[in-house]
């Protein structure tokens, strides 16, 4: 370079040099690297204007230099400019990605919950386990001995048309009730016994109330000096834990094999409190289970003096007091696990 004109021109020719690139930029990091290439000390095409001075006639130095300077000082602010403009659009991308309407509706989580019968199952459990009982779950495949003979009902014993029985050869069937484990129990266990026994039964039976397939949970005391007022006090603690403080209990004389005496227990209706609705027919009673005292051929069979011990023993349908405490009027309701019906069942 020769002199100042020489300068001038080439600073004009750095600035539009400078304002044609920048209109390319789209970041703040493209801005602080098109800066480089004209400010940074060592390669800056305008720090190297600097390094013309020696060249230059002495009597132009001193404009030279400011004429250099001023085109620094232009090309400083106009990259501030510009850094902060494209910082500022960065910044307001980020908000408008990172974006949070608070006034649309929260997404719904589903939970799951669980099966009306597995509630059942539990809360019954836990009431008797409060009270002492332990847990004896037998298997569903049994022997015609422990579902039936041993529980007093013989081969050609009348009662063994009351449940329609799945045999699966003459010896074995799908158990018609979970009695079938008091047997086991009684024979594997000295008294004092106190155990429920919940799990699945199985009959050939089907309606809108009944199914092939259900569930019960038997309950099993055997201890000296136990008689039926003992059975009437504790289904009365228990049905005002699961029906509501002020339900009533009553018995009904009934007939049971393997219980002498039977008795069907009712409890007060916890709909309508007694005066009578639909729930229970009018009547203001709703049965619910099935007792009795353990019959003493029973207690012989399992090999318990039944002159020294005595026992009751009781036995209910998990899906009809599913049914009673949720409304459900048809017990397939509750295997056909449709989520419109069991979405609406969660204690
Ligand atoms: N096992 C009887 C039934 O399934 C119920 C029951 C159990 C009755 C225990 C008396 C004692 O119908």
């Amino acid at each position: 370079m020769q002199d100042l004109n020489e300068l001038l021109a080439k600073i004009g020719e750095i600035k539009a040099e400078i304002e044609a690139g920048s209109a390319e930029l789209t970041t703040s990091k493209a801005v602080y690297e098109f800066k480089k290439t004209f400010l940074d000390s060592k390669q800056g095409k305008i720090s190297a204007l600097m390094k013309e001075m020696r060249n230059i006639p002495k009597e132009q130095k001193q404009d030279f230099g400011k004429n250099v300077n001023a085109a620094k000082e232009w090309a400083l602010s106009y990259f501030d400019e510009l850094d902060q403009k494209m910082k500022a659009e960065e910044l307001r991308q980020r908000y408008e990605s990172e974006k949070v309407d608070i006034t649309m509706p929260a997404k719904k989580v589903k939970y799951g919950n669980l099966h009306p019968i597995t509630t059942v199952r539990n809360q019954l459990s836990d009431i008797f386990m409060s009270m002492g009982f332990d847990v004896f779950e037998g298997t569903e495949i049994e022997t015609d001995y422990y579902n039936f003979t041993a529980l007093n009902t013989p081969d050609d014993h009348p009662a063994r048309d009351m449940q329609d029985t799945f045999y699966l050869s003459p010896e074995f069937l799908l158990r018609t009730q979970t009695s079938a484990g008091q047997v086991h129990v009684m024979e594997n266990k000295k008294p004092p016994i106190k155990v429920i026994s919940p799990g699945k039964v199985f009959r050939s039976d089907d309606d809108a109330t009944h199914s092939p397939m259900f569930s019960q949970m038997e309950g099993l005391v055997v201890d000296k000096g136990i008689n039926l007022c003992d059975l009437k006090g504790m289904l009365t603690m228990f049905s005002k834990q699961i029906f509501g403080e002020d339900t009533k209990t009553r018995l009904r004389p009934s007939y049971f094999p393997f219980t002498e005496p039977s008795v069907e227990v009712d409890v007060s209706c916890f709909q309508c409190g007694g005066a009578g609705c639909k729930l229970c027919k009018g009547t203001g009673w709703i049965e619910v289970l099935g007792a009795g005292v353990v019959n003493k051929k029973v207690l012989e069979n399992c090999g318990i003096d039944s002159n020294e011990y005595s026992g009751f023993a009781f036995g209910l349908g998990l899906e009809r007091i599913a049914m009673l405490k949720y409304g459900i009027n048809n017990i397939k309701m509750l295997f056909e696990s449709d989520l419109r019906v069991l979405d609406q069942i969660d204690d």
